[in-house]
Formats: structure tokens, sequence, C-alpha cells
């Protein structure tokens, strides 16, 4: 896959995503990213890239010249098409079925804004689509951007040691994860559980199901309303919900 990145700091997006299974992945060109500056496109001595807001009020607003430009060039290198999806509050929620959706593409062109934002007649014209990470104000895409390359970049198929690690994710089927533990088995801190030991892996599986049941009850009951849980799960959560009696929702303290 490729992802090309429209941005004023190629360098917070290239070693934000330079690590782990990101930076694995990239140095095996499972992923390969470019960025675009569109600095590099702005006319004059001081190159400006920005604008006072029309109306009045604080702040700068991104020119639509030097984006333009940037653009066009991530979309010649990029060759093909390529959506091009730009990163702000006002965008559409990212959800990991989105991620899923974005991680089968070959290739796609994230635009990254900073200051109040980009002249609304660029969004129109040149993006396809407006996305946000969260219901918070980050001073600019570059981050957000990382964050879509990372959750994507982790689903190209390779990127994890093991590909049922993707499949066990939170909310990959809807669900919180179950939560794990490793050595030693005993700690100050408390005892692995001990069904975790036993050896029987149906127990297990039994114990895990429980868990992200559970856990997505008390921390995300809205994701429970979205599905339909089969007579086995039911069974599970009350077993749950037995031995966590007096827990109620976490969500809101
Ligand atoms: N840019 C600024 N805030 C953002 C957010 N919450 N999501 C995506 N891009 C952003």
């Amino acid at each position: 896959m490729r992802i090309d990145v429209v941005t004023l700091f190629p360098e917070f997006v290239q070693q934000g995503i330079g690590f782990g299974v990101i930076g694995r992945a990239a140095e095996r060109g499972l992923l390969e990213v470019e960025a675009w500056n569109p600095r590099d496109y702005a006319e004059g001595g001081y190159r400006r890239v920005d604008d006072s807001v029309c109306g009045g009020g604080p702040g700068m607003v991104m020119l639509i010249e030097p984006l333009r430009k940037a653009l066009a060039a991530a979309r010649q290198a990029a060759a093909g098409k390529a959506p091009v999806i730009y990163l702000s509050p006002q965008g559409r929620r990212l959800t990991q079925d989105k991620v899923r959706q974005l991680a089968s593409l070959p290739r796609m062109i994230l635009l990254c804004g900073r200051y109040e934002g980009i002249d609304e007649r660029l969004v129109e014209r040149e993006v396809d689509e407006e996305l946000s990470i969260g219901d918070y104000v980050l001073s600019g895409g570059e981050l957000a951007a990382a964050v879509v390359i990372d959750a994507i970049g982790r689903l190209q198929e390779g990127a994890l040691g093991d590909a049922q690690s993707a499949l066990q994710d939170s909310f990959s089927v809807g669900l919180l994860d179950c939560p794990h533990y490793t050595r030693p088995v005993g700690h100050e801190f408390g005892e692995v559980p001990a069904v975790l030991l036993s050896g029987d892996h149906a127990a297990v599986n039994r114990w895990r199901r429980m868990q992200s049941l559970g856990r997505t009850w008390l921390r995300r009951p809205e994701l429970l309303e979205n599905l339909t849980l089969g007579q086995d799960d039911q069974r599970l959560l009350e077993e749950f919900k037995r031995e966590h009696k007096g827990q109620t929702h976490e969500q809101d303290h």
C-alpha cells in the first residue's frame, strides 16, 4: 500500500511511523509513505502557505494554491486513483470498520491542515472524504494522519507476526479485547487467573469471550446495543454480571 501525505511537517509524519510494527512494515515494503510539503509549492520569498480569515477573527487559513499543487504532485507520484482524505475534527469519526475498508485500498492521499484549517473551496473541489480521529481538537492533522497510517499499516498482510492478533483486536468483532497476562504467574500485584494456566483451550476461550463481553458491557455498553448476541454469549455475559455484582457501567465516572 502507498500513502502520500500532504503536510507542512513531513518529518513529523515520517518519524511518527518509524517504529515497531509499522516501521518494520515500511522497511519490508508492505507500506510506502511519502510526504509532500505545500511550502515547496508556495510562491514568493516567504513561501507563504496561509493568510488571514475572511470576515475577520483569530487565526490563519491555509491557501488554496500551495495545497493544490502539492496534491497534484502527490497524485501524479501515486499514479492511479487515490482518494484524498482530509483529517479534521469536522470529519466522520474513524472506526475500526473504516480502518479495515481503507486498509484494503492500494493507495490514498492524506491531507493535513494546520491553523484554523484549509480554505473550504479546496476542500470542496479536491477532498473525497473528511475523517476525524475523535471529538477533540489537535493543532494539526499530522498526528491524526499518523494514527490512520498506524491503524491501516498493521492490517497489511504480513505486518503483524501472527495474523490472528488482528482478529483478536478490540472492535474487530464489535467487542473490546479481553485482558492479557504474562509471567511471572505469581506477583505482588496479584495472580494470573487460574483458567489461563489450565491448558484447557476451550475453557480459556470461554473465559476470554466472557471477559470481552463483560468489559464491553462495563466500559462501552453502547457497542453491545449494535450486536445481536447468540445464546452462548448471553449466558457468558450473565455469568460475568453475576461475578461482578454491584459493578455497573464505568463510562461516565
Ligand atoms: N485535526 C485537528 N483535530 C483533529 C481530529 N480530532 N481528527 C483529525 N484531524 C484533526
